[in-house]
């Protein structure tokens, strides 16, 4: 890591420490403000003062974040500065989409923005370092963590890992507003056993390459600072324990040269596991395998002198570890100034933030379906009816990880759609709680919605039902939810549903029923007023799908790049690879997102349609706005290989692009494919390259009918011609 400070500075200190110091930067606690994890009593100013503490998270106010510097500058023997982390997974003090509805505006440059916001933000508040971007390929709706994952795609993963890297750390590590990123949890926590948060992970070497590891390594590609290891086991090695990837692939293979944070408690929690007999045992497993420091294990401190004394670490270890974690404060300009991070926002940059934050938040939300034209809402007439218990809630649309986001900053929809239609009367019931069994508030919301001309009902979860330790073994609408809803489908009204959530909700008779229902995921700070921009037709939906969005909970995991059967899906065919009581295909795929318009795709072309290895060919597709109002539509590129010596999915994407068109024109989508897009890993895991036909989708969705194709030919003068840069 390029620091400021000359190498030579980061030795002589190095020559200077005790056993105990150096340890002491290896050692990490949270203080406290936000708990993510078990945590005991810990005076962590005392141990800041022994020197026993090396970075501290959880501390947000500039103030105190201060004054703790202080003490780790004046009152330690070495004046050695303290590194200052949180999560901020989605904004700071202005709250932007949950992750996973971010990913769904399919925009590197608001991801971008954002990131750089926050890092603003939490640079303001004191902070040098997040733990994100999380990178967890997420195909399976029960784990609550996939309300924080890029998605389904590993390649679409890939691009927002780019972004949120460069965002938050903008182009200088060291400038006063810039943060270090942490690329977790690596890798392959999305493929929990049932779905289960923290569960054991067994997935092949293929999947574990293919899938799971190349959002990581495109982190690394764009200069991450540090990369958190995840808690579970992959076929009975803790990630926390695992040299064969932490240090043979990440380190060795990708040059990964910066910190290792285990994950919180992680590295104590390898006795647990049932793989170190003792603190000791854990506490030099960990290390031996590249973890730099221990967040709140208290392990290193208690494990690693009698590791060393058994010969099980060399102080060289040690040592090494340490050097990494001065680096990275170093780069980060702790050094030359440790308070450089700590300044005010001015009320300016604050609401530029909120306006990125409204425009992120509508740019987000999926209409997942929409008939009898409903929508949007006409500006002036009868009553609309705003009910369900995420109606008023504010501290709902914060979701979950929002530490700094405060419940009274936020916008309810309530509060948004008043703004929104300010010349229609609105009225407004709970009807139920969220998770609650009291159904009382049910007739008095009916009559409400029956004296309406139209009802707005919103439904979902609560905050705190995705997110870490938030797995839910049935993804559906819970506590007395369908009950309102059906009682007000029952009245035959026009009914817009707004559904608030962390991941995909399992009710396909919501969907049936509905005149239209958007995914609003958990927005953030402008929620409100995002709902409103989209239900009055200010803003024309454009928000798509990054995961895959199951009927019904049997068809987990569900995810679009399958690879063939050999006897592929057919209803009518019996020995097919088929469901007896569902369809295979999800309710709404990968992409899927509808607009106020309507987009005809015409004439898919190639050129050259014949390529060889490092060539690029171009791919174009015109694309009319048929519709009567303007609108951004997503296009997707998919490749297929439908011959190789290995069985390749019937689709993986490999480009994304963007067209905005008023009504009645038409424009052209250009993609760029090399032949990096084509290669894949062999039987061995290599990357390699094999002559032959490709096929080119090119369409709005992965839905296969909603696309158009072409081929594509690539010559190479071998069968196998070895390319670069690997995707794992
Ligand atoms: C989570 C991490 C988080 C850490 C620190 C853990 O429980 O798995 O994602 O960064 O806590 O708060």
């Amino acid at each position: 890591m390029a620091g400021r400070f000359p190498s030579t500075r980061i030795e002589a200190l190095l020559a200077r420490m005790t056993l105990d110091e150096k340890i002491g930067q290896m050692t990490l606690v949270s203080a406290g403000q936000a708990v993510t994890g078990p945590s005991g009593p810990v005076d962590y100013v005392q141990a800041i003062r022994s020197g026993g503490v090396g970075t501290v998270s959880n501390l947000w106010d500039p103030v105190q974040n201060r004054e703790v510097q202080r003490i780790a500058l004046e009152e330690t023997r070495l004046g050695i500065p303290l590194l200052f982390v949180m999560d901020v997974i989605h904004g700071h003090n202005t709250v932007f989409p949950l992750p996973l509805a971010e990913v769904g505006a399919f925009d590197p440059d608001l991801w971008r923005r954002t990131a750089r916001i926050a890092a603003t933000e939490a640079a303001a508040s004191g902070l040098a370092m997040t733990y994100a971007p999380m990178l967890d390929i997420a195909r399976d709706p029960r784990w609550g963590r996939i309300a924080e994952s890029p998605g389904e795609d590993p390649w679409l993963a890939a691009r927002f890992a780019e972004a949120k890297v460069q965002g938050f750390q903008g182009d200088d590590l060291a400038a006063a507003d810039s943060l270090a990123a942490t690329a977790k949890h690596l890798a392959a926590y999305g493929a929990v056993t049932a779905g289960r948060d923290y569960a054991t992970v067994d997935v092949s070497d293929r999947s574990f390459h293919e899938i799971y590891l190349p959002p990581f390594r495109a982190a690394v590609a764009a200069g991450v600072a540090a990369i958190m290891p995840a808690f579970h086991d992959l076929a009975g090695v803790p990630m926390t324990a695992n040299a064969a990837v932490l240090r043979a692939v990440v380190r060795e293979r990708w040059g990964f040269e910066g910190v290792m944070v285990s994950d919180y408690g992680a590295v104590a929690e390898l006795i647990v596991h049932g793989v170190a007999a003792d603190i000791a045992e854990a506490a030099a497993l960990a290390l031996r395998a590249g973890v730099d420091i221990d967040l709140m294990g208290n392990a290193y401190a208690r494990g690693l002198p009698a590791a060393l004394e058994r010969g099980r670490v060399t102080i060289a270890d040690i040592d090494a570890a340490v050097r990494r974690i001065l680096a990275l404060k170093d780069a980060l300009g702790l050094f030359e100034d440790p308070y450089r991070r700590g300044g005010p926002l001015s009320p300016t940059q604050l609401s530029a933030h909120r306006d990125v934050a409204r425009e992120a938040a509508r740019r987000a939300i999926v209409l997942l379906t929409h008939r009898s034209g409903v929508l949007p809402l006409a500006a002036s007439g009868g009553v609309i009816a705003v009910l369900g218990p995420l109606a008023d809630a504010r501290a709902d649309m914060l979701g979950p990880w929002a530490a700094a986001g405060r419940p009274e900053d936020m916008v309810g929809m309530l509060e948004g759609l008043r703004g929104a239609f300010a010349d229609r009367e609105i009225r407004h019931a709970r009807g139920v709680e969220i998770g609650g069994g009291d159904a009382s508030g049910i007739p008095a919301a009916v009559d409400l919605a029956r004296a309406a001309d139209v009802v707005v009902l919103c439904l979902g979860e609560a905050r705190a039902m995705s997110g870490e330790a938030a797995s839910r073994a049935r993804p559906d609408l819970p506590g007395r939810q369908p009950e309102l809803a059906k009682a007000v489908l029952d009245l035959g009204k026009p009914v817009v549903v707004v559904l608030s959530s962390g991941r995909p909700i399992m009710a396909p008779w919501l969907f049936e029923r509905a005149d239209a229902v958007l995914a609003t995921w958990f927005l953030g700070s402008e929620a409100g007023h995002a709902v409103g921009d989209v239900l009055s037709g200010r803003h024309n939906p454009s928000g798509r799908l990054p995961v895959s969005w199951p009927v019904e909970i049997g068809q987990i995991p569900i995810f679009y790049a399958r690879r063939p059967s050999g006897r592929p899906a057919d209803p009518a065919q019996y020995w097919s690879s088929k469901y007896l009581d569902l369809p295979v295909d999800p309710l709404f795929p990968f992409g899927h997102g509808l607009s106020y318009t309507r987009f005809a795709y015409r004439d898919l072309r190639a050129r050259p349609q014949t390529l060889r290895p490092r060539d690029s060919i171009t791919v174009e597709v015109d694309i009319a706005n048929e519709g009567a109002v303007a609108g951004e539509d997503t296009v997707f590129l998919f490749i297929h290989d439908p011959l190789a010596s290995l069985a390749r999915p019937l689709m993986e994407l490999r480009g994304v692009a963007k067209i905005t068109l008023d009504p009645g024109a038409h424009g052209t989508v250009t993609f760029t494919v090399g032949t990096d897009d084509l290669a894949f890993l062999g039987p061995d895991l290599a990357p390699r390259l094999e002559a032959g036909a490709f096929e080119i989708y090119v369409g709005p969705s992965a839905a296969r009918e909603s696309l158009l194709v072409t081929t594509i030919e690539l010559v190479t003068d071998e069968r196998t011609d070895a390319v670069g840069p690997a995707r794992s």
